[in-house]
C-alpha cells in the first residue's frame, strides 16, 4: 500500500500537470521539473561556466565567512537549518570555519531528496567529524511548519542558491512570511538573491550551448512520459529563454517547432499543441536591492546586512523580524 505522502504527492503531481496542460497558455510548474534526471541535471548546470551563480555564491561565502558566521554564532549557541540542503558543498565552507572556531551550533538540513541527504551526511562525517548534524526530509511546505519546533536557543534559516528567484513576487512574500512566523526576536534569516546584471549575461546563464539547461528544462516533458504514460516528443520543442530588464524576470518556455497531438495516459488527455505554440516552465526572478528591501518589508522583516561577489552578481542578506505581521 503507498504511504499517505507518496499519494497526495501524485495525486498533487497529476491534477497540476492536468491544469497547466488545460490551460491557455499552457504551463507546467519548474518544482516538477527536479526527479532523480532532473537533480543529475541540475548538478551539471552549476558545473557549467554560463552558470555564474553558484561560484559567486562560493566566493561570497570563502570571503566573507568570518563576517557571516560572526553574526550567527550566540552565547547559548545556534541550530543552524538550512532548507533545501541539496549537496552542502556551498554550506561546507560555513561549516568548516564555525567548527574550527570552536562555534556552539548543530546543523539541520532539510531536503526533498533523502538520497541528497544521507550523502551530504556522510560528506560532513568525513569531512568535518566534529559538527553535529541531524538531517530531515520533507518539502519546503513541510518543513516550514517545522521551523518553529526549534525555539529553545536562536536559529538561523539559510537558503542558498537564489532557490526564491523560482517564485513569483507574490509566492516569495508568502515564503517569507512563513519563516517570519517561525522566527524569535533573536533569530536570522541568511538568503541568496541572483542580481539583476547584463541582461546577456543572464541569457547565456539560461541558455548554454552545450544543452544541458535545455535538457533540464525537457525534462518536466521527460517526467510526464515516464511517471503519467504520456508520449512527448522532447525534440518537437524548443527551449526558449527570455529576459526582462524591467522587471527581472527571466522565463523559460518549451515552443512546439509544429502542430502536435500529445497524448498522456494517465490523466486521459489528448493535448493539442499549434506550431509555435508555448509552455511556460520557470521563472527565474533576479533582483536589486530595492525590491529585496520591498519583499522583506511585506514579510515583516527587515535586511540588516547584506554580502557580495566582486562583480555584484550575486548577494546573500541577512534578514531580522521587523514588527508585527
Ligand atoms: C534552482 N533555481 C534557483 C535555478 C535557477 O537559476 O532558476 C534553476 C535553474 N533553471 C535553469 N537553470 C537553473
Amino acid at each position: 500500500m503507498k504511504n499517505k505522502s507518496t499519494t497526495s504527492f501524485e495525486e498533487a503531481y497529476k491534477k497540476d500537470v492536468y491544469l497547466g496542460l488545460t490551460s491557455y497558455p499552457k504551463y507546467l510548474l519548474s518544482k516538477y521539473i527536479y526527479d532523480k534526471d532532473g537533480d543529475k541535471l541540475f548538478q551539471k548546470i552549476m558545473d557549467l561556466p554560463e552558470y555564474y551563480l553558484t561560484e559567486c555564491e562560493f566566493n561570497i561565502l570563502e570571503q566573507h565567512k568570518a563576517q557571516i558566521s560572526e553574526t550567527f554564532v550566540s552565547p547559548d549557541g545556534f541550530d543552524l537549518i538550512e532548507l533545501g540542503a541539496g549537496d552542502g558543498k556551498k554550506t561546507k565552507i560555513l561549516l568548516k570555519y564555525l567548527s574550527d572556531k570552536k562555534a556552539q551550533f548543530k546543523y539541520l538540513p532539510i531536503d526533498i531528496s533523502e538520497n541528497a541527504l544521507q550523502e551530504l551526511e556522510a560528506s560532513v562525517h568525513k569531512e568535518i567529524p566534529e559538527v553535529d548534524i541531524k538531517i530531515q526530509q520533507g518539502t519546503y511546505l513541510e518543513t516550514l511548519e517545522r521551523l518553529a519546533e526549534y525555539n529553545s536557543r536562536k536559529k538561523v534559516i539559510m537558503v542558498l542558491g537564489s532557490n526564491i528567484g523560482n517564485l513569483l513576487h507574490k509566492d516569495a512574500i508568502q515564503f517569507l512570511k512563513k519563516i517570519r512566523s517561525a522566527m524569535s526576536p533573536n533569530d536570522m534569516l541568511f538568503m541568496g538573491f541572483d542580481q539583476k546584471k547584463n541582461p546577456q549575461t543572464i541569457l547565456n546563464a539560461y541558455n548554454d550551448p552545450q544543452g544541458v539547461t535545455a535538457a533540464f528544462n525537457k525534462n518536466g516533458l521527460m517526467r510526464i512520459n515516464r511517471e503519467l504514460r504520456g508520449n512527448f516528443n522532447p525534440d518537437n520543442f524548443l527551449h526558449w529563454e527570455t529576459y526582462d530588464p524591467e522587471t527581472g524576470t527571466a522565463r523559460s518556455f518549451l515552443v512546439s517547432t509544429k502542430e502536435q497531438q500529445v497524448t498522456v495516459g494517465d490523466l486521459e488527455l489528448e493535448v493539442h499543441f499549434e506550431q509555435w505554440e508555448t509552455i511556460h516552465t520557470e521563472i527565474s526572478q533576479k533582483y536589486d536591492d530595492h525590491v529585496v528591501n520591498w519583499l522583506a518589508k511585506e514579510a515583516g522583516l527587515k535586511v540588516t546586512e547584506a554580502f557580495s561577489d566582486d562583480k555584484n552578481y550575486y548577494k546573500n542578506y541577512i534578514f531580522r523580524i521587523e514588527g508585527d505581521l
